[in-house]
């Protein structure tokens, strides 16, 4: 089986979270395209709305007749679909290869339940082999370089990419993650950082792993900061 057979077997799998009526929030990237493809195929008409993480799937999702609401006019949401650049065993994520991470971890937090999206290559030991994406305010470039490479890595600035927010991408590459909260604490603290790429304060709930074998299940820590609807 392809990667994109597994991205797809495991979005298809992701169906089985979705409850007809509801309000929900809907992440960026290929695997995601899959989910928005397979919701609109196979349940027209069934969702109230989504919440979307990028003006990418917002086009995708309208472009399907699927109504797209700002975060602002939906209450909680109960559930939240996305994929990751990387998994560890815990569920905590590196996320933003697709630039998006920002509004992606809002829509996560303002969920009940994280439903991660991946195929099988995407689940690791440690996290950093792929470089972290950190979204900064653009005037604190060279400051935010700076301090990030205390951290260990070096930071490289995305080029010729803006986010949606109007903001720069800083990878750090050469990161070996051993404790991703309190690297998520520490970078988040970095004046002029908007958003880090970690997601383990509120990790994913749920990971679907498409692979050779079918879809693998892999539940999360139950004490994940989560909004309760
Ligand atoms: C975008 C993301 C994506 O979820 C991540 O890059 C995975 O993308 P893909 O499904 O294309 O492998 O975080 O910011």
């Amino acid at each position: 089986m392809n990667s994109e057979d597994k991205k797809r077997i495991s979005a298809q799998a992701a169906l089985d979270y979705v409850k007809p009526g509801s309000v929900i929030g809907v992440g960026t990237g290929s695997t995601v395209n899959h989910f928005i493809d397979l919701l609109a195929e196979k349940m027209p008409g069934e969702i109230r709305a989504a919440v979307s993480s990028s003006e990418a799937s917002s086009e995708r999702l309208k472009k399907w007749g699927i109504s797209v609401i700002d975060l602002n006019n939906s209450d909680c949401l109960s559930i939240y679909v996305d994929g990751t650049d990387e998994s560890n065993h815990e569920l905590h994520l590196v996320k933003g290869g697709g630039g998006a991470l920002t509004r992606e971890k809002i829509i996560a937090a303002a969920s009940d339940q994280f439903i991660c999206i991946a195929d099988d290559s995407k689940l690791v030991e440690t996290l950093g082999k792929f470089p972290l994406p950190v979204e900064v305010i653009p005037m604190a470039r060279k400051l935010v370089t700076q301090k990030l490479e205390k951290l260990g890595g070096s930071a490289r600035w995305r080029q010729d990419f803006i986010t949606d927010n109007g903001n720069i991408i800083l990878d750090i590459h050469g990161l070996e993650i051993t404790d991703a909260q309190a690297l998520e604490t520490r970078i988040n603290q970095i004046t002029g950082v908007v958003c880090v790429g970690l997601f383990a304060h509120r990790g994913a709930d749920v990971l679907l792993l498409g692979g050779d074998d079918g879809v693998r299940r892999i539940t999360g820590n139950l004490r994940n900061e989560k909004a309760r609807c």
